[in-house]
């Protein structure tokens, strides 16, 4: 039986370690956050689209025959992510009626918090509750797999899938722990607020963007994949160590040792997490900013200063996180230290002449959830 009304919410995510790991077969350790998207969905008698966001302040019209991998291009970039998901939900056999889709996020966009994968995963949820799909956390990678197709196949942004598996998956005082060698998951307990500590993230202000075919990340990705293919192999991730002097760029070789030693970073972050080892946490967090800024050419020049401001704040480790190039960092920082971080951090910017920096403390929340059906 269909149902006439859902309301589902999505979070973001931050992504605590293992960054251009996803897409390499590599493992990353996501975990959501409590900001994110909400999407009110509702069944139509015809086949009219109706979608609204009060992140543009925009409505968007149009019809399900729209929903084509011909016409993306005629619609406008935020309809895409929503009409992405729609088609990649009706490829996947989903019988979608008309729908009206009223947007609501309190994510800021292009800061690296995984926006995009909010309001995907807030469509998916609410659009399967609709027409009745199951939504357990079963049937969530899934769902996290069309979402990600919606975002490569249809905006045409190449990412690799760790933001919708976080924001569908995630469960409070746990991180996410994915291998994409094999897509396998396992749930970290993650007793931040047990601990007296918080995540703070700062974001630089400056908006990445990951869906331009000339952007840093689809840059980054396409080295990737040459190194990959130079090696014989379908991703970077798979190498092993001994294998990357096999590579005769020196930039080939700089992309593979990060790809390989985030991955083992993610290891050792786990084994620290389980031994309750903040300070060693920290410092693998730290470790994974220098591999991503010298290694990968992520970072900027106001992500290198809000890590290392906090640093010397007295944040336990500081990294970029998500896909760099803009976008926000995070520091593991002491409750107690919060406030004096935060002060320490907009001064720095304020006196290189960069607009102050939003900044939130975050500890790991819930997952997508169906708030509403009817
Ligand atoms: C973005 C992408 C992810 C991932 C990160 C970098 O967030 O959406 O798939 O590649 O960048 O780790």
């Amino acid at each position: 039986m269909n149902r006439a009304t859902a309301t589902a919410q999505a979070p973001g995510r931050v992504n605590l370690i293992g960054d251009h790991t996803d897409y390499n077969g590599g493992l990353c350790l996501p975990f959501a956050i409590g900001l994110g998207t909400t999407t009110a969905a509702r069944a139509r008698g015809d086949d009219r689209l109706r979608i609204r966001t009060s992140a543009y302040d925009e409505a968007w019209t149009g019809r399900l025959g729209d929903l084509d991998l011909a016409n993306r291009a005629t619609l406008p970039t935020w309809v895409r992510y929503v009409a992405g998901v729609l088609w990649a939900a009706r490829e996947s056999g989903w019988p979608l009626p008309g729908l009206d889709l009223v947007i609501e996020s309190e994510l800021p966009v292009g800061a690296g918090l995984a926006s995009s994968a909010a309001l995907e995963c807030s469509v998916a949820m609410a659009v399967g509750a609709l027409v009745d799909r199951p939504l357990d956390p079963g049937s969530r990678p899934s769902i996290a797999e069309l979402c990600r197709r919606a975002e490569t196949d249809f905006v045409g942004a190449p990412t690799g899938g760790m933001d919708q598996l976080a924001s569908l998956l995630a469960l409070p005082e746990h991180a996410l722990l994915v291998d994409f060698a094999d897509t396998s998951l396992r749930q970290v307990p993650l007793p931040l607020r047990e601990a007296g500590l918080v995540v703070l993230v700062i974001d630089t202000g400056v908006a990445h963007e990951l869906a331009d075919a000339t952007s840093g990340y689809a840059e980054r990705r396409a080295e990737c994949d040459a190194a990959a293919a130079v090696l014989g192999l379908p991703r970077l991730g798979l190498a092993w160590a001994d294998d990357l002097s096999r590579l005769t760029e020196e930039l080939h070789q700089a992309r593979g040792r990060h790809v390989l030693s985030e991955s083992a970073r993610v290891e050792d972050a786990v084994a620290a997490i389980k031994d309750l080892d903040w300070d060693r946490l920290g410092a693998t967090l730290t470790s994974s900013h220098a591999s991503l800024s010298r290694d990968f050419a992520a970072s900027t020049p106001e992500l290198d200063l809000a890590v290392y401001t906090a640093l010397d704040a007295g944040a336990l480790g500081a990294r970029l996180t998500g896909g760099g190039f803009g976008g926000a960092a995070i520091a593991l920082v002491r409750a107690e230290d919060v406030d004096e971080v935060q002060r320490q951090v907009d001064e720095a910017f304020d006196d290189n002449g960069h607009p102050a920096p939003t900044q939130l403390a975050v500890l790991p929340a819930a997952g997508a959830a169906v708030l509403a059906q009817a």
